[in-house]
């Protein structure tokens, strides 16, 4: 009885004793910066933390060591103690599909390898003392080469090594971790460069070790990768220093501890992960072939990509191609950036569509910097010959100022295109207003004023600037109304595009039908007096509310506006002419309008006014003369001035969709006499 109380008794202390004995023999190392311990060969501790235990050396070894001897056993006949550590290791090679050799977690009697060989011997054991008892060594090695004499499994194993490198084959197994969601283990790569954690755990009472393997971060896995009974008492002595090895061979390899934790009898604390240093970046050297695959695909999309943003670019450029040459940039302020122009009128949509006519298309547009409404125009030409000139004479027009003229801002020019830059006018074209039944009617007033304005305008283009501007082509449909409806000429000096570098064969008569003056059809020569007799027939027009030539309607035969209008003067009912649409007007200013239309409009150009003493004339500062030869019917003096003036009349039969255009297209119609 008391015998088995001393036993007890005895029991307790040896329990105590061996309590006392854990105190210092754990330890946790969260990178090994400033870490006590004891190296050699390659081994170091890098800068950021990482124990690196060989360095890119062919045939070298590394150590480290806890520097000081733990106790393994209470005494030399009791059991070894349990134990448990868990580290995280990296193997980075210079190639992506090989290395050398490994890392092992050794417990070993001694700190001197010197007699130890590097490369398959992991700096532990070399050809003579492999496999022999008296080693007292104890290892667990991460294996990355298969070395048949060794009896390896494979180039990529976790083992158990007892005083040697013989691999057993219940203590040896593919690097893999058990992952409890299906069951299985998982292969892992060694030296895949990533981080792995390696938990080693010895219980003495069973006298079993286990070793657990886990990808970086993922928690320890349930069931070990190895579970091996093996009875460490006649192996381990009583007190036993612990470390790691490494070894390269002929592929240059860093092996990495990244953290280290150990307790002796209990479970190592958890290492913090997050705090472990980072590895260096891997660079493969056969990764020239993974480099030069990857650089042919980055090559090829950037290719690709060069080549889409090219297209891209060259289809903007052809999109917003300009024609520039040396002799305009003295017109810079004048010119615009299709660009700008493609931007204003939002890409040219039809939304923005102002009017179609001979000369083109014009789009409303907004210039995106001052915020101003422009209308532009779109021309087409194929001549490049004489542009120089034109343009000359477009920017050197976009002088002019005046209030009846609409404002000519600018131009920009492209392959078989001009564009001309207007102000916009938000009325519209007055051929809208006489001749369309949706637009209110003018009253006598707001005409007799855009008449006033009209004549202005074409006034100061013959005589109020610097040099001789011939419109070529006035008619209701190019006086534009502005907001507060004065009548603007729009489209002047245009018609001078046609003059130049066309066809000797072909002569461009240029103006609408209706319009032209006998000797312009028949000589092709544009005066100031060409510009009186159009001017003439848009005042019947404004008074008349008819266009110039009425197409045949319930009549079989066209009218001839101003032939109409000449007859009812003669038989002394001019008034008769007047728009039915005006209900009140002041009749002597009709008259006058009647009269000097008909003035105008004369068949012989020395009897028509200037524009000069038409202004006079509508100003009341002068009287209108008497039309001379007023008995006569002008188609046939114009007959008589010209004979081919029916023929051409009849010849190109006019019809209403050559000329009666409704829109206000501020464009004009191009005849062609050949
Ligand atoms: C490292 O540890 C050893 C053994 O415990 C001790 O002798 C030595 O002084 C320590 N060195 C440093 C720098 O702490
Ligand atoms: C290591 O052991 C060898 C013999 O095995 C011996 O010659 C050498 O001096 C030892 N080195 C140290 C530092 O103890
Ligand atoms: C084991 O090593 C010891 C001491 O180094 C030596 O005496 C013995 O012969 C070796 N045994 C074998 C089988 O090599
Ligand atoms: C492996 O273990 C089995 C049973 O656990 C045993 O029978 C066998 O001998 C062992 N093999 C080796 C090489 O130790
Ligand atoms: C794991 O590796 C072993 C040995 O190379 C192989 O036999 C096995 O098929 C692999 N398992 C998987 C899931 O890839
Ligand atoms: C070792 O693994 C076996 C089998 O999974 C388990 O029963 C045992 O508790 C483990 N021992 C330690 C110390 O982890
Ligand atoms: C373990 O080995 C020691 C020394 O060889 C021996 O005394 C002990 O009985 C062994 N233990 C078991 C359980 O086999």
């Amino acid at each position: 009885m008391q015998n088995r109380h001393l036993r007890v008794l005895l029991w307790i202390l040896i329990v105590e004793l061996a309590a006392s004995s854990e105190v210092g023999d754990k330890f946790i190392f969260n990178g090994f910066t400033g870490a006590n311990l004891s190296l050699d060969g390659a081994a170091s501790i890098t800068q950021n933390g990482l124990l690196r235990l060989t360095r890119d050396v062919k045939q070298e070894m590394g150590h480290a060591f806890f520097p000081k001897r733990l106790p393994f056993r209470q005494s030399p006949e009791g059991n070894i103690f349990s134990f448990s550590t868990t580290f995280v290791f990296a193997i980075l090679s210079e190639y992506s599909h090989l290395s050398g050799h490994g890392i092992t977690f050794f417990i070993s009697p001694t700190m001197n390898f010197s007699k130890a060989t590097a490369s398959q011997y992991f700096g532990l054991f070399n050809l003579e003392n492999n496999g022999n008892t008296s080693n007292h060594i104890v290892a667990v090695e991460l294996d990355t080469i298969q070395n048949t004499e060794l009896h390896d499994i494979d180039d990529n194993h976790v083992g158990i090594d007892i005083n040697g490198l013989m691999s057993n084959i219940n203590a040896s197994r593919h690097a893999s971790y058990f992952d409890s969601l299906t069951g299985k283990f998982n292969n892992l790569s060694l030296i895949s460069g990533d981080p792995m954690q390696v938990w080693v755990d010895y219980e003495g009472g069973k006298m079993q070790m286990n070793v657990t393997l886990s990808p970086f971060k993922e928690a320890k896995p349930e069931k070990p990768l190895l579970s091996l009974v093996v009875n460490l008492s006649s192996i381990l002595r009583d007190s036993m220093y612990i470390g790691f090895s490494s070894s390269t061979g002929s592929v240059l390899t860093s092996h990495y501890v990244l953290g280290w934790s150990f307790k002796m009898n209990g479970m190592a604390e958890a290492l913090d992960l997050s705090s472990l240093p980072s590895l260096p970046k891997v660079n493969f050297k056969d990764r020239p072939r993974y480099l030069a695959t990857w650089l042919t695909v980055a090559a090829s999309v950037a290719l690709l990509i060069i080549v889409a943003v090219a297209i891209f670019m060259v289809k903007r450029r052809i999109k917003f191609a300009e024609l520039v040459e040396d002799w305009e940039l003295q017109y810079g302020p004048q010119r615009f950036s299709y660009k700008t122009l493609f931007n204003a009128t939002k890409g040219f949509k039809d939304k923005e569509l102002l009017g179609i006519g001979g000369f083109g298309r014009v789009y409303k547009g907004v210039l995106p910097k001052c915020n101003t409404e422009v209308a532009v125009k779109r021309v087409s030409h194929e001549t490049r010959q004489g542009m120089k000139e034109f343009i000359a004479e477009i920017v050197s027009l976009g002088r002019l100022r005046h209030r009846n003229l609409v404002q000519l801002l600018g131009y920009c020019r492209r392959k078989r295109e001009l564009l001309l830059i207007y102000d916009y006018m938000p009325n519209g074209s007055l051929d809208k207003f006489l001749h369309c039944q949706d637009k209110p009617a003018l009253n006598w007033a707001q005409r007799f004023h855009i008449i006033k304005g009209v004549a202005s305008g074409l006034d100061y283009l013959h005589e109020g600037w610097e040099q001789v501007v011939i419109h070529r082509d006035i008619k209701a449909n190019n006086v534009l109304l502005d907001s507060e409806l004065n009548g603007r000429l729009g489209d002047f000096g245009l018609a001078r595009l046609y003059d130049h570098g066309t066809d000797p064969q072909t002569t461009h008569i240029v103006g609408t039908m209706g319009y032209l003056s006998p000797e312009l059809t028949r000589t092709g020569r544009a005066t100031t007096l060409t510009d009186v007799f159009a001017f003439g027939i848009f005042l019947l027009e404004v008074a008349c509310g008819r266009r110039p030539i009425e197409p045949k309607s319930q009549a079989n035969n066209q009218i001839i506006l101003v032939d109409w209008v000449v007859e009812n003067w003669q038989r002394g009912t001019i008034l008769d002419t007047i728009d039915p649409r005006l209900k009140e007007y002041i009749a002597n200013e009709v008259e006058l309008v009647l009269k000097l239309g008909l003035l105008c409009s004369h068949p012989f150009p020395a009897s028509r006014p200037s524009m000069r003493q038409v202004v006079q004339y509508l100003n009341g500062d002068a009287p209108l003369p008497q039309i001379p030869l007023a008995h006569l019917n002008f188609s046939f003096l114009a007959m008589q001035q010209n004979e081919g003036f029916d023929e051409y009349v009849s010849s190109y039969p006019i019809s209403s969709t050559t000329y009666s255009r409704s829109g206000d297209d501020q464009s004009a119609l191009i005849v062609e006499v050949f």
